[in-house]
């Protein structure tokens, strides 16, 4: 096996915690370098498991920062790079765009030029993976699906923060020959992630017996995938993606907000043996958020046909491993939601 010395940003986050378990597991061969800043979402008891694996080195920098990028570059000779790190919340986005034109843009944009610098005599081998949303193609409303083809419409700051990212990536492939490649997944669940997020909130909330903030009429339709079937995706695409492609991933499961809730709910009367139908007592409907996209869907067929990747999960048994650890690890629960947590939540839901 080649020997490379692979960053991935964002590793100390929801997707990127699955992302770096999964490489330095399967990879002793490679190098894992996992650059993260540590902002909120970022949490090292993500990856608490393989932080003493021989192959794996934690380096907190900020993405934004092309002084202390270019440096990490030229100490570590990254060979590649997968690059998760994001601001990731479409309502955090709508309240305070600018740290996603930050974070997002710029410092994709840093990243790519600090892999241009270094890689420019040995343009040959190396990969610039640079993971991405369903949401930069817009609001599904007449049926059909995304496909890598579909134009970009993007509807929220974070949305458009990610498209733009992406236009660079594909603009230094056009330009200066830069071997990237590009993936587009829809809604990730799954252990570690952020409690904003709407399934790991409602867990937490039906937990704490706390209303269940419905956005609008809850009609809102998204294409769930669990979070270690995107991993192995990403692994799939760096391994044998086409260089300067776009694979879209996806798990053809598509769930309206309400209807998801309601799994989520009944699941949980059953795990705290709580009586059928007690949770969703807690259902509130509250004021929609801005813009709010009405459906994704992804159509997952190219990654499925051309690098042989499906879906190891049904949703049943997604959700109910979900449920099990997000349970079974109050402890991260309650560290997370500690501190600044409360203050966000009462900030966005307090005016709903
Ligand atoms: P997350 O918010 O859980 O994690 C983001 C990580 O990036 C955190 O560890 C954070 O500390 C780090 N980070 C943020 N700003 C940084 C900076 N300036 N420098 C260095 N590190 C920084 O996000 P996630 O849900 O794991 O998403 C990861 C990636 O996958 C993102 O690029 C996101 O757009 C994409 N994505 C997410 C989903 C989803 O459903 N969550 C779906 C498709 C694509
Ligand atoms: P979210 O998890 O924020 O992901 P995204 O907006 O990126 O799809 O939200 C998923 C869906 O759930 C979305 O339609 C908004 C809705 N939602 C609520 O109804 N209430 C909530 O408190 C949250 C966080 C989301």
């Amino acid at each position: 096996m080649q020997k490379r010395n692979i960053l991935i940003t964002g590793g100390a986050g929801f997707i990127g915690s699955h992302v770096v378990r999964l490489f330095v597991n399967k990879y002793p061969n490679y190098n894992i370098y996992n650059l993260d800043k540590l902002t909120y979402a970022g949490n090292l008891k993500n990856i608490k498991d393989i932080e003493n694996a021989p192959n794996y080195t934690f380096l907190k920098a900020d993405i934004v920062d092309a002084n202390q990028i270019n440096n990490l570059f030229e100490k570590h000779q990254f060979t590649d790079v997968i690059h998760l790190a994001a601001e990731s919340h479409v309502d955090r986005s709508i309240t305070n765009p600018i740290d996603f034109v930050m974070t997002n843009v710029v410092g994709t944009v840093n990243l790519l030029n600090a892999a241009k610098n270094l890689w420019k005599n040995n343009l040959s081998e190396n990969i610039f993976y640079h993971v991405s949303t369903d949401e930069v193609y817009g609001s599904l409303h007449d049926g059909g699906f995304f496909l890598e083809t579909t134009a970009y419409d993007p509807q929220s700051p974070y949305s458009a923060s990610k498209a733009s990212s992406d236009h660079f990536v594909r603009a230094y492939h056009n330009t200066y020959n830069l071997r990237v490649v590009l993936s587009n997944c829809s809604n990730n669940y799954g252990p570690n992630q952020f409690p904003e997020k709407l399934v790991p909130l409602f867990i937490n909330n039906i937990r704490n017996n706390k209303p269940l903030p419905v956005y609008g009429k809850g009609e809102n339709v998204r294409d769930w995938l669990y979070v270690v079937d995107h991993a192995r995706a990403i692994d799939d695409v760096f391994h044998k993606g086409r260089i300067g492609e776009t694979y879209n991933i996806g798990g053809f499961n598509e769930w309206t907000n309400i209807d998801l809730i309601k799994v989520i709910c009944k699941a949980m009367d059953k795990k705290l043996d709580r009586i059928d139908g007690e949770s969703e007592k807690l259902i509130t409907y509250v004021t929609d958020r801005a813009g709010h996209d009405l459906r994704y869907a992804i159509d997952a067929h190219k990654i499925m046909k051309e690098l042989g990747w499906e879906p190891s999960l049904q949703f049943e048994e997604g959700i109910e491993k979900t449920i099990n650890w997000y349970i079974s690890n109050e402890a991260w629960m309650n560290e997370v939601t500690s501190g600044s947590y409360q203050n966000y939540y009462d900030a966005l839901y307090a005016k709903r």
